[in-house]
């Protein structure tokens, strides 16, 4: 029997306005939340729209024809999203992610890219301009993306196996397509490239391994992700989660693998290498990521703020509410004034879902009030 949790209240009515304070905070570049966490990545939902429908992210019982997206006088406009992300960059921001639902869905998205691509950080160096997407129009756009000043690109794939992939993208899109995409993506240069699979044990567990040996020594890095009860809709279950512990174990029992550190501060995924004849790293043969946001919470040094479609702020992939930033993006507030709601709102900042999910009350472990993946973007 099915265990789908239906949400009571649409959740992106219940956002608060983002409040000026009175006494402005100018940028440093040196952010830190309440916990001493900086402000480094900023995640961009550009549509809350897709043409996939995952059971896990937009289950097809919810997101159906007469579904409710965002209108189009509710998105923020390129030029509002890069005059926010300006002052992101400002606090310290040096890699943005541009996300959906399927971001390549958004019109004219180079426009945007091109914009992005023009900021620096405050150190002066060019932005990590990176984007999730399902692959699906990465055939047709990536030259485009390439030259609009995109560097590389993160592809979903949950599996090789054709009938598998087409239950799991739930719209019957054949893996086939995606494998192009993601070699036009490479011949592109939107490198280094990364699939993401999340896996679901009884669903996909079992394509794990196919798809360890399928991109080892391709130079794009596999992913393997724990399937997470973000968002409210998907019936998420323990049961389903096969732990990152196990996977790393089931390749390489296989394929023997080496544990990597941290490529950066405060990164999602725990990278394994390939390992050589002699157990050492062999970089040729490369390398896979596991994230495991269920088993091992990784939220200690969060450095990820989320900025939804239609300008609200989210802290965690978690939250059930974000700050409102239209309301001064188009109240006529100064690029100070943004600059200094931001702060205060990071500043503020205590979130960790993932470390505290075991010991949270029932009403909000089973997620009946938290925002869509759709919505704020992975
Ligand atoms: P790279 O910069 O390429 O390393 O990307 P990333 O790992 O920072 O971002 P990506 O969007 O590829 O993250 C992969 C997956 O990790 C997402 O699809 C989510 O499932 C999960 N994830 C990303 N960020 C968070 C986070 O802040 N919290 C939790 N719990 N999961 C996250
Ligand atoms: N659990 C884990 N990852 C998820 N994603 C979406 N929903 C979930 C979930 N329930 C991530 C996947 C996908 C990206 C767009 O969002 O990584 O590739
Ligand atoms: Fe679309 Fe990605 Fe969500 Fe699948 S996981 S429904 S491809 S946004
Ligand atoms: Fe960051 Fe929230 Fe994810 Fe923890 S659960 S890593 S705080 S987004």
């Amino acid at each position: 029997m099915s265990e789908r949790v239906i949400p009571l209240i649409d959740q992106r009515l219940v956002n608060t306005v983002a409040r000026i304070p009175t006494t402005p905070v100018a940028p440093t570049g040196l952010l830190g939340d309440a916990l001493g966490r900086p402000l480094r990545d900023l995640r961009i939902s550009v549509t809350d729209r897709c043409n996939f429908r995952c059971s896990y992210c937009m289950p097809k019982e919810i997101f159906d024809k007469d579904y409710a997206y965002l209108p189009h006088s509710s998105l923020l406009s390129f030029e509002e999203i890069t005059r926010v992300a300006t002052q992101f960059v400002a606090h310290g921001v040096q890699k943005i992610r541009l996300t959906g639902g399927e971001p390549l869905l958004r019109k004219n998205l180079e426009i945007l890219i091109e914009q992005l691509a023009a900021l620096r950080t405050t150190e002066g160096r060019p932005l990590d301009i990176t984007l999730t997407t399902n692959g699906s129009l990465l055939k047709r756009k990536a030259a485009a993306l390439k030259a609009a000043g995109l560097q590389r690109v993160t592809v979903s794939l949950d599996g090789l196996d054709d009938t598998i992939f087409r239950a799991m993208n739930d719209v019957d899109f054949p893996v086939a397509d995606v494998l192009e995409g993601i070699a036009a993506a490479q011949a592109a240069g939107l490198g280094p490239i990364k699939v993401n699979m999340v896996v679901k044990r009884g669903t996909n567990d079992h394509e794990v391994l196919p798809m360890a040996r399928h991109f080892k020594g391709t130079g794009i890095v596999l992913r393997l992700i724990e399937y997470m009860d973000v968002g409210a809709t998907n019936g998420w279950r323990m049961d389903e989660v096969l732990p990152s512990a196990e996977v790393v174990q089931r390749i390489h029992r296989e394929l023997p693998l080496v544990q990597l550190g941290a490529a950066a501060p405060g990164e999602t995924a725990e990278r394994w290498g390939y390992a050589d004849a002699d157990g050492k790293h062999d970089e040729r043969a490369g390398e896979i990521g596991v994230i495991s946001s269920v088993t091992q919470a990784f939220c200690s040094d969060c450095n990820r703020a989320r900025l939804s479609t239609e300008g609200q702020l989210y802290l965690c992939l978690f939250a059930s509410q974000g700050h409102d930033l239209r309301p001064l993006i188009r109240g006529g507030a100064t690029d100070e004034q943004l600059a200094s709601a931001i702060a205060a709102i990071w500043q503020g900042r205590s979130d960790r879902y993932s470390e505290l999910r075991a010991s949270l009350p029932p009403d909000v472990s089973t997620g009946t009030r938290r925002v869509e993946m759709s919505y704020i973007g992975g």
